[in-house]
């Protein structure tokens, strides 16, 4: 009785995001009602292993102890109150914690309440600072980003945004930035390209937007070691602020706390999202150095502070939440584990890149850390695409379903993102079910029947 009462009034009343309703409304998506650890229950009883960590977001898995005491402990005290002019005890704590993890140098934290609002104060913290900072003012009005790039839904972030599918329809809202090839391979030609556009327009670069090692949502697009070095490089020469957005990569995901660390890189400025709270509740900090935040001091009446600010900024529950996930990384020796992890996924998913029957429609296997894609094409060789009508990689993520595990595909790839703290057996598990999917789905590709 009850399901059938929350899909009708589901179907009559939630706009679902990024999600084609026509189809949505033939699918009878599981209604999520309950979780117990890596698993989420639906209002039939039906338990499925959250393979995407609840869209890249959760790391110890569900109803975790320690963080759902926190979150009740901090209720008994005070839920919400502002930071505008104001404090609270759980914000501050996590901005002293997140500075002592993040990278040395990045002293000064701003809280936002989701990732593309983490970005957005970034842009607009490098237009300001450019504006205000010592050793003279300049008007830097652009950004540069990667190709293929995403950082988020805002009209802000999608000016940054490089993938079609997501981000063509909105051309003309957008401000303009310039877009710099996503890397495959760090040669000269690499390095000579990225030096002379930013030189091109060095005088304009207010910031460099990037996701650090991996483009989450370019389908897992894996850069070259040494490529982030790289921009380091060159964006210090020619005095662009660098932006690292690891609202996916960050906490854990590619086997270290920030992935800046991989190649000891300090950017100017450092976005976190997602998995700040453990995936529990929405919260983004940017944190950024003191050079930065400098430029923004002066007699309060001549107009310096930041110009910015959200309502729930800096929300008590969220922060304590947090901070009892990033307790947990140590107790639970979460990173440990995503290296162990990323080898078993290694290894259960390498049949894929092997000689098999439906091999020809493997374009490739991305990996780093915990985070993997499976590019899917018609055809190897050609790397001709699936006729979009198929929605093949739509319908591997159905086929995951129906064998219990929860999964989202990037158009035709499909990717996997366990919590950074599973336990081996159920990624073996998760790896499983994918390839019995993808062989179901590619060993005879029809259409999809919803
Ligand atoms: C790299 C990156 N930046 C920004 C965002 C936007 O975060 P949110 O959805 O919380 O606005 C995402 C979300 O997937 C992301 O992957």
């Amino acid at each position: 009785m009850l399901t059938e009462r929350l899909r009708q009034l589901d179907q009559a009343h939630v706009w679902h995001p990024f999600t084609a309703m026509s189809a949505y409304a033939k699918e009878e998506a599981p209604i999520i009602v309950d979780a117990e650890g890596f698993f989420l229950i639906d209002d039939q009883g039906r338990r499925y292993l959250d393979g995407h960590s609840s869209l890249w977001c959760n790391i110890h898995g569900h109803r975790v102890p320690a963080i759902d005491d926190a979150i009740r402990a901090q209720l008994d005290r005070v839920a919400h109150s502002t930071l505008l002019g104001l404090s609270n005890q759980p914000s501050i704590e996590l901005a002293a914690e997140l500075v002592r993890r993040a990278p040395a140098g990045l002293n000064k934290v701003f809280y936002a309440d989701c990732g593309a609002a983490g970005v957005e104060v970034a842009l607009k913290i490098a237009f300001q600072y450019h504006r205000q900072k010592s050793g003279g003012r300049e008007e830097r009005n652009l950004f540069a980003c990667l190709g293929q790039a995403y950082h988020g839904d805002t009209v802000g972030t999608i000016s940054l945004g490089g993938i079609d599918r997501f981000h063509s329809l909105f051309g003309s809202l957008m401000f303009p930035a310039l877009r710099v090839p996503s890397p495959t391979e760090l040669d000269q030609s690499t390095i000579d390209t990225l030096d002379r556009l930013l030189a091109e327009h060095a005088g304009q670069f207010a910031g460099f937007v990037i996701e650090p090692l991996v483009q989450a949502a370019a389908g897992i697009r894996i850069h070259p070691v040494g490529y982030l070095k790289l921009v380091r490089e060159l964006t210090r020469k020619y005095g662009i602020l660098l932006i690292a957005d690891e609202i996916a990569v960050g906490f854990g995901r590619t086997g270290k706390l920030f992935a800046c660390e991989h190649e000891s890189v300090t950017p100017d400025m450092l976005i976190l999202s997602k998995g700040l709270t453990g995936g529990y509740l929405p919260l983004a900090a940017t944190l950024v150095t003191d050079e930065i935040y400098d430029a923004f001091l002066g007699d309060p009446w001549k107009g310096r502070s930041f110009q910015h600010g959200h309502t729930y900024t800096g929300n008590p529950l969220a922060c304590a939440a947090s901070l009892a996930s990033i307790q947990l990384f140590d107790e639970h020796k979460v990173l440990e584990n995503v290296q162990r992890l990323e080898v078993v996924m290694r290894e259960e998913l390498a049949p894929l890149n092997t000689a098999n029957p439906i091999q020809n429609s493997i374009a490739q296997v991305r990996q780093r850390g915990v985070m993997v894609g499976i590019e899917l094409v018609r055809d190897r060789q050609t790397m001709e695409s699936f006729p979009g009508p198929m929605r093949i990689g739509h319908q591997v993520t159905l086929a995951c379903r129906r064998r219990g595990v929860i999964l989202r595909n990037i158009g035709d790839t499909i990717v996997l993102m366990p919590a950074p703290a599973m336990p081996e057996s159920l990624v073996r598990n998760l790896c499983r079910a994918v390839v019995e999917s993808l062989h179901k789905v590619l060993a005879n590709p029809r259409p999809l029947d919803v």
